[in-house]
């Protein structure tokens, strides 16, 4: 994604409002956990007008980026799954297909611009979540999720894997007219790490798993994951990846974890590694990502740009990933269930307290403060709903698993 620089969406005039009447919360309580989630869901999907007549269908409006919304429809896919509410399943749908392009693989001709493999590998999670969940598929699609999901692996696993520098990796941008074509991002090589890896649990097949472990050991070798297991955003090739950019952003985490939790899942060898690396990456993630103050144990926040509200339109929406993927690690790997639900139930807790701006369904960027801090977007609502939806995921079904597909 190209980042923004168009800054949070604040409501300077709105800062230090009063406390209004936050969404009502309570996490032992599934049914008020439904509540939540569902009101939440429909302030966010205020937010997109594709569907209205003559706009495309898929997409957010500005400042949104393309890769926000493949983003946002993998959060409603697992709205539906966790909650149950099939309200906006026509809507997803038609979205998530709208954008599947000519190729089947989300590479949409006039996005060409801007996609680079991260965005691109988003929408391809999008789809692999739809499938691994059996979300509803219109009779009248020309594809699978299943299909779309492959295309996006067989887009990566070809020649953009790039051995020309750094013995390997994805560059951030496809396109060489794209500023970050010289950058390998952890988002675009964790993207595709966990795609590989669902898709190596979904089907059976090691031509996934092998692609996944390659490219961990890279992520690794290179530094962009360390021994401590810190993942790091990018590195550059113009200098052949002897230096790494250690800027820590939670969705980088985020999908390291659960693609070695999918990993885990799928090796039955008891020395395998995979459950230590998921462990690992989670407790980092905890350090880094979590109880920002100690009136605040365990609530998330994003430490690169919360506190002094720098965070841009992208960053907004990490904490949503994060959680998401957290959550979903939990299906696949029992063992985190209990440190992660410590972390998502405070977490949950806190952001529906800040859930409180204006009529009660407008949530906030710093769920520490205890309250709305004035700030409204897209990528604050989709970061609250992803945390207490996942409340839920105790009650659902794990991905599916189709042998042999
Ligand atoms: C809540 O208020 C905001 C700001 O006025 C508005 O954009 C949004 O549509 C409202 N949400 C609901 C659910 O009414
Ligand atoms: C678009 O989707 C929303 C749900 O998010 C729904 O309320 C609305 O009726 C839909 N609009 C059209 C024109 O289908
Ligand atoms: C599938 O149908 C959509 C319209 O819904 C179209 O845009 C797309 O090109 C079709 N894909 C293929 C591979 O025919
Ligand atoms: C591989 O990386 C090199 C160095 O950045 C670049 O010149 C080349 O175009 C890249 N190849 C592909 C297929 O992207
Ligand atoms: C670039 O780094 C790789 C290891 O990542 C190494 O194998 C290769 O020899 C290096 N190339 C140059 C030209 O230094
Ligand atoms: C496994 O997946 C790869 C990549 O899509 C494919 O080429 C191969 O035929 C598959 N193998 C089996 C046994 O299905
Ligand atoms: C078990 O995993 C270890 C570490 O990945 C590997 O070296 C070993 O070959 C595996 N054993 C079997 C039977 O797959
Ligand atoms: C793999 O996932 C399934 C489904 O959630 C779960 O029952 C099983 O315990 C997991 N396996 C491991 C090794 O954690
Ligand atoms: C927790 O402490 C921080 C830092 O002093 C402060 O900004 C925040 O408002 C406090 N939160 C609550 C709920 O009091
Ligand atoms: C999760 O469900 C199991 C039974 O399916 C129950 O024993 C356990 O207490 C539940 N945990 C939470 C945190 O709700």
């Amino acid at each position: 994604m190209l980042f923004s620089t168009k800054g949070v969406s604040l409501c300077a005039a709105l800062v230090g409002a009063t406390l209004g009447h936050a969404i009502a919360l309570d996490v032992t309580d599934d049914d008020s956990i439904r509540s939540a989630a569902s009101t939440i869901a429909f302030d966010m999907m205020t937010y997109y007008t594709g569907n209205q007549t003559g706009k495309e269908p898929g997409l957010l409006p500005a400042p949104y980026y393309w890769w926000e919304a493949g983003a946002m429809w993998g959060g409603m896919v697992e709205y539906w799954h966790y909650t149950g509410d099939t309200s906006y399943n026509d809507v997803v749908a038609q979205a998530i297909l709208a954008q599947a392009s000519p190729t089947n693989d989300f590479m949409m001709p006039e996005e060409a611009g801007q996609l680079g493999n991260d965005d691109q590998v988003f929408w391809g999670l999008t789809a692999m979540t739809a499938a691994e969940r059996s979300f509803p598929l219109p009779t009248t699609a020309n594809v699978t999720y299943m299909e779309l999901a492959k295309g996006v692996f067989n887009d990566m696993a070809g020649p953009r894997w790039n051995t020309s520098t750094c013995n390997g990796g994805l560059q951030w941008q496809f396109n060489p007219n794209n500023a970050g074509f010289y950058y390998k991002s952890s988002i675009a090589n964790g993207g595709f790490f966990q795609l590989a890896a669902r898709l190596a649990r979904y089907t059976g097949n090691s031509t996934y798993s092998d692609w996944a472990e390659k490219t961990y050991d890279w992520t690794a070798r290179i530094g962009l994951l360390d021994a401590n297991y810190y993942v790091y955003d990018g590195t550059d090739d113009t200098i052949n990846c002897t230096g790494i950019d250690h800027d820590q952003w939670s969705y980088n985490a985020g999908t390291m974890l659960l693609g070695t939790a999918f990993l885990a899942n799928i090796s039955s060898n008891s020395s395998s590694p995979w459950a230590t690396r998921a462990q690992g990456i989670l407790t980092s993630a905890q350090h880094i990502f979590f109880s920002p103050y100690p009136n605040a144990t365990n609530v998330a926040f994003e430490f690169m740009c919360e506190e002094a509200l720098t965070c841009d339109n992208d960053q907004l929406s990490f904490k949503a990933y994060l959680s998401r993927w957290m959550v979903a690690a939990t299906q696949m790997l029992p063992s985190l269930k209990t440190q992660v639900l410590d972390l998502i139930t405070p977490s949950a807790q806190a952001a529906a307290l800040s859930c409180s701006g204006m009529n009660a369904s407008v949530c906030g960027t710093k769920w520490y403060v205890g309250g709305w801090d004035g700030t409204k977007g897209l990528g604050q609502q989709m970061a609250a709903l992803d945390t207490i939806q996942g409340l839920l995921v105790n009650g659902t079904e794990p991905p599916l698993m189709v042998p042999g597909s």
